[in-house]
């Protein structure tokens, strides 16, 4: 099994006494519910705008800063805040490393980042070393390193460094982790989630010339789960990983690549130039997780292929089992009819958790960006612990590089523990504080 080694002062446990604890304990009531939270946005492209428009709907936020490479956006997501009746932010444009500027400049208590991948890591790090909150788009980094690195300065810093990863705060998944807390499972065994959402036409190419959006760069240069987080959010939740149980090991395989040229060839003809390219990134890939506990994950990445949106969530117990493509479920002790499907959306209803009890449908995501960026912003007013640590935010991100890995050496890959040892003792946190 190839092992993927961990930064070397870890290994002196220098850092051992200033770890972050995973927390149990509610967060600490330091803050003040008059003071406004400031906050800045830096990307403020597509996803930076809708938090933009997200966070001025959240009571007690100041959006004091923008920070863009194009002015235009930063411009536009400015005048946002206006239209709303608050202070024009600051626009900071210049370069690729402005955001320095803006948080060594601004008095802020948050920072909201969603740039390119390629600078996620290294805004979080700046953020955390002027005692900003990060709250970073997703993955968190690109690499096992800088997912150290992020585990590593939020524990230095005690700083809580949150990766913004919206679908583990569905109102299904919640109520799914709500069942699964109260043991309507059994003991969980295995689990299934997948990104299955076409982005060829839309997010990696222009879907009118077929020009690279950035994207585009990462199907060309790697072969690996690209976007796992959106999947396996919920999951590492429903299976206590980082709470009483890790994963150990992944083994990720890919098919070939044939759906972007496929793409080209039916949209644009073959002679469009990106018809012809070389794409590394096979359409599907398929990475098998192991935990310490003996249980078993599979992950598809799913994104160049074209198909309806789906996550294929598959959550299955020594009691029952749950299918959200079927939106169906079975548990031995309730379903009326002996090995029959009955409808999931009852049992929704019936174990909604606490945060979704107004109707948000009319916001981003169905609301799920407004509790995500509403716990977030709670967590940032009182000083407390984001609702999603640096722990799972690192577990997640990981799974990018080491997928990447595993393809290339056809052999499974450890998977670090980046709790050093506290997985062991730590309590289930996620959602805990509005448990039913
Ligand atoms: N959670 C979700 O549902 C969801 C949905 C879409 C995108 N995302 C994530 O959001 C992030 C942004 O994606 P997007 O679709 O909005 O892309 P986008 O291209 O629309 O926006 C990115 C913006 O970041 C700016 N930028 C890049 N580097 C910068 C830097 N160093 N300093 C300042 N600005 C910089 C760009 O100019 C651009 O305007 C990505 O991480 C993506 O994975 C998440």
């Amino acid at each position: 099994m190839e092992k993927v080694s961990r930064r070397d002062f870890i290994k002196t446990g220098a850092i051992a006494s200033v770890g972050l604890t995973l927390l149990t304990d509610s967060i600490s009531a330091s803050g003040s519910e008059d003071k406004p939270v400031k906050v800045a946005v830096i990307g403020t492209g597509n996803r930076g705008t809708s938090h933009v428009g997200t966070l001025l709907t959240i009571k007690g936020v100041e959006i004091t800063a923008l920070c863009d490479l194009v002015e235009s956006k930063a411009v536009n997501a400015a005048n946002l805040c206006e239209k709303a009746g608050r202070k024009r932010p600051a626009i900071y444009v210049k370069d690729k490393n402005t955001y320095k500027e803006l948080l060594d400049r601004e008095q802020l208590d948050a920072v909201i980042i969603a740039t390119y991948w390629d600078c996620h890591t290294a805004i979080a790090l700046h953020a955390m070393n002027n005692n900003i909150y990060p709250g970073i788009e997703v993955p968190a980094a690109l690499t096992v390193d800088d997912t150290w690195n992020l585990v590593e300065t939020s524990e230095k810093t005690g700083i809580p460094c949150m990766m913004l990863e919206n679908w583990s705060f569905r109102q299904d998944n919640l109520a799914l982790l709500n069942m699964k807390r109260l043991g309507m499972f059994g003991e969980i065994v295995h689990c299934h989630c997948a990104h299955s959402h076409d982005c060829i036409d839309h997010w990696f190419f222009d879907n009118t010339t077929g020009d690279q959006k950035w994207p585009a760069e990462y199907l060309i240069k790697y072969n690996r789960d690209q976007y796992p987080t959106h999947s396996v959010g919920p999951v590492i939740s429903w299976m206590d990983i980082n709470r009483g149980d890790i994963f150990t090991e992944i083994f990720s395989t890919s098919s070939a690549s044939k759906g972007i040229n496929a793409y080209f060839i039916r949209k644009f003809g073959e002679n469009h130039p990106n018809a012809k390219l070389k794409y590394r990134q096979g359409d599907i890939v398929t990475s098998l997780l192991k935990t310490k506990m003996g249980k078993t994950l599979v992950i598809n990445y799913d994104m160049q292929l074209p198909r309806p949106y789906s996550n294929r969530w598959m959550l299955q117990g020594t009691k029952g089992v749950y299918y959200e493509e079927k939106s169906s479920i079975y548990l031995v002790d309730n379903s009326p009819e002996y090995h029959q499907w009955e409808p999931w959306k009852p049992y929704e209803e019936k174990f909604n958790h606490k945060w979704w009890q107004a109707d948000l449908s009319s916001q981003s995501h169905g609301g799920t960006d407004y509790i995500m960026l509403n716990r977030f912003v709670e967590a940032v007013r009182v000083k407390g612990p984001t609702p999603i640590d640096v722990y799972d935010s690192a577990v997640m991100t990981a799974i990018v590089e080491l997928s990447g890995i595993s393809i290339e050496k056809n052999a499974p890959v450890a998977f670090p523990d980046f709790t050093k040892g506290k997985w062991e003792t730590s309590k289930p946190y996620f959602a805990m504080d509005k448990f039913i």
